[in-house]
């Protein structure tokens, strides 16, 4: 059946990746250490002591890479790029040989047609800058900015649309709150003042690229949204959904969006607060030109007196459907947050930047059947198309991911790509969920 669900003729098909996940080479080119080498490499950290050291190849199979891009006929492509690559040292001169890595990268992506979509930070800090406080210091904050002007002045000709950021709630709590991500800290205080480091970061890496910028480039942030529901009819459920969604949701969007955190955390958090400088708040809410939303699932949450931060625990809702990383499929919320998103803070533009599964994938005769990640991503872009209609200004939509990769605490046990890498050979096979998108870009829209 062809496509009756159209998108807008300027709509962007793309896919994700970011650097540590995919690239390896870690010691190739001039690259210094970031804190995902040191943590994968601090055993215990990530499943069976998977590390980003050789990856998907990407630093040498890139231009391969780029062909199947072309296969699934991706007009956008978001990947990151590697900081401890342009500096080694986190400061300093930069890196020649890994400003020619993305400069022959993206100078072949446009040869092909497709627009980069660049990432700054998805989570692979310098060790030399972590080793100086890391986002904990509020140096960290101008070591970006002066990062971010490097890649304008070096690589700006070619991209046309930067995001400063990915996830800042997962660099808070995954990185400083729980340990589980890099670096592995666990305090309260200093997560919330991470936080606030990244969103200032934000604030002065879009000051240094828009200094550079070319008339019609496009600046924005990717954060994580998701809509929260209490599990319950108790009140104290409904306080546990409000705090989850101030800690996952409004402690970002506020101060983008209305230059303030959200009150009922500051008065939560108390002492823990962030310190704040005169004028941090007014920089933070410097109109960005789009956000990006990386959607996932829903959370459903309990009230629960021994979890901290906010006295409210994660469950699973019973009878629905689960993927390999135990997230529960509910496509309407994506509908959900994104008219949220558009009533609350009323973005110029919106992009989809990551949405996707991970399901258990396996090669039989030479093809991956892996029905339930197209169902899982058809399911979505019929929720994205709703919101379209319902005047939500979104813009493109990326599947995470291109590639199966490093899923980072997960290792190489969880699987999302469209395009399955088999990593003893480094071979690719692209999955039936791609050979299908790549009917859905060819399309412009998918079936009712
Ligand atoms: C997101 C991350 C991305 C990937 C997906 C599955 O939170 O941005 O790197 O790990 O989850």
């Amino acid at each position: 059946m062809p496509a009756d669900v159209l998108f807008p003729t300027d709509f962007r098909w793309g896919a994700a990746t970011a650097a540590y996940q995919i690239e390896g080479a870690h010691a190739e080119g001039g690259r210094g250490p970031s804190i995902w080498d040191t943590f994968s490499h601090t055993p215990g950290r990530t499943a069976n002591g998977d590390t980003g050291d050789v990856a998907c190849d990407h630093y040498h199979l890139y231009p391969q890479d780029i062909g199947l891009m072309r296969d699934l006929g991706l007009d956008s492509y978001r990947f990151s790029i590697s900081w401890p690559r342009i500096f080694p040292t986190g400061s300093g001169s930069p890196n020649q040989e890994g400003l020619d890595f993305y400069r022959r990268l993206i100078s072949e992506l446009r040869d092909a047609g497709i627009e980069p979509f660049v990432t700054l930070y998805h989570w692979d800090l310098p060790q030399a800058l972590q080793d100086r406080g890391g986002w904990a210091n509020r140096d960290t904050v101008g070591r970006f900015g002066e990062y971010a002007h490097t890649l304008a002045t070096r690589l700006g000709e070619g991209v046309h649309n930067w995001i400063t950021h990915n996830e800042p709630s997962v660099v808070t709590y995954l990185g400083h709150l729980l340990g589980t991500h890099a670096p592995g800290a666990r305090s309260l205080r200093t997560a919330i003042q991470v936080s606030h480091h990244l969103l200032l970061s934000h604030a002065e890496g879009m000051d240094a690229l828009r200094a550079e910028a070319r008339p019609g480039d496009q600046v924005g942030i990717t954060l994580v949204v998701a809509p929260v529901e209490p599990a319950g009819d108790s009140q104290a459920d409904a306080d546990a959904a409000r705090l989850w969604d101030g800690l996952v949701n409004r402690w970002f969007l506020d101060p983008i969006f209305h230059g303030r955190y959200p009150e009922d955390m500051v008065e939560h958090y108390g002492e823990n607060g962030p310190d704040i400088q005169p004028g941090d708040m007014e920089r933070i809410a410097t109109p960005v030109d789009f956000l990006g939303v990386n959607y996932y699932n829903r959370m459903v949450v309990r009230h629960d007196p021994a979890s901290s931060p906010v006295q409210a625990a994660l469950v699973q809702p019973t009878g629905r459907t689960y993927t390999a990383m135990g997230s529960e499929v509910y496509p309407e919320g994506l509908y959900q947050i994104l008219t949220r998103v558009r009533d609350d803070y009323s973005p110029g533009a919106i992009y989809i930047t990551e949405n996707g599964a991970a399901y258990e994938d396996a090669v039989v005769d030479g093809n991956v059947p892996d029905q339930p990640r197209q169902q899982y991503i058809h399911e979505h872009l019929l929720q994205v198309h709703r919101a379209i209609e319902e005047g939500v200004p979104l813009r493109g939509y990326f599947v995470w991911s291109l590639l199966d990769n490093f899923e980072w605490t997960y290792g190489y046990g969880k699987r999302f790509g469209l395009i399955y890498v088999d990593y003893p050979t480094q071979q690719r096979i692209i999955k039936q969920s791609g050979r299908w998108y790549a009917e859905v870009t060819r399309e412009n829209g998918v079936e009712s």
